[in-house]
């Protein structure tokens, strides 16, 4: 069998000395010292100003939605995993599509604008396969038309837009740790805020 994409695992030995140590807390949830750790990693790693870790890539997208407080309509792209539409449904927005750029696959800011009505509180936008969206676009679409934005950036690890990770851009980016992805923990998430607003 050849496969499509393989997953990294780390050294079993080295592994098992972390579950050791898990054996010995028996801390197994609830902000535990293995977690805090890695949020500290990531946040300097990708030099961002705040990372959560979440269980998951798609109650990162919902709980983004929540926090920023948006409401009626959100600007999404037709292509992308399930997550992204599902996740504005969920949170009882409604998804209103705007098709992509036929040469990346992301959703084509040109034809945003036409899509905004009173109703419009934001855009969701997946940038595809690593590929950042016309951040720039966007947030000028976003400011004009005082939109918040959200970036589901689950395929974006390591992706950098203007030297900076794409992590750095919207009101919220979020990602996936699933096995699937680029960096991966099994399962999980991180959610990149750019303000912490919502938290005060
Ligand atoms: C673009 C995109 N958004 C959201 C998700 C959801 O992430 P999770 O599987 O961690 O819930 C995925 C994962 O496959 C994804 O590819």
């Amino acid at each position: 069998m050849i496969p499509v994409t393989k997953p990294f695992l780390p050294n079993i030995e080295e592994y098992n000395k972390f579950v050791k140590d898990i054996w010995e807390r028996q801390w197994l949830t609830n902000n535990g010292p293995l977690v805090n750790e890695l949020e500290l990693k990531l946040k300097e790693y990708l030099d961002l100003p705040h990372v959560l870790f979440l269980g998951n890539g798609t109650i990162a997208i919902q709980i983004a939605i929540k926090a920023l407080g948006l409401k009626g309509d959100i600007i999404t792209t037709p292509f992308s995993y399930v997550a992204t539409t599902s996740s504005i449904v969920w949170e009882n927005c409604n998804p209103v599509f705007v098709d992509i750029d036929p040469d990346t696959l992301n959703i084509n800011h040109r034809l945003i604008e036409a899509a905004i009505t009173p109703e419009t509180t934001g855009i969701l936008a997946t940038h595809v396969y690593g590929n950042p969206c016309d951040i720039d676009a966007i947030e000028f679409i976003a400011k004009k038309h005082n939109l918040k934005v959200i970036y589901d950036a689950a395929h974006c690890f390591g992706t950098k837009y203007k030297g900076k990770s794409a992590f750095a851009y919207g009101d919220i980016a979020t990602t996936s740790f699933h096995a699937t992805k680029v960096f991966h923990t099994t399962e999980g998430a991180q959610y990149f805020l750019k303000t912490q607003n919502w938290l005060k």
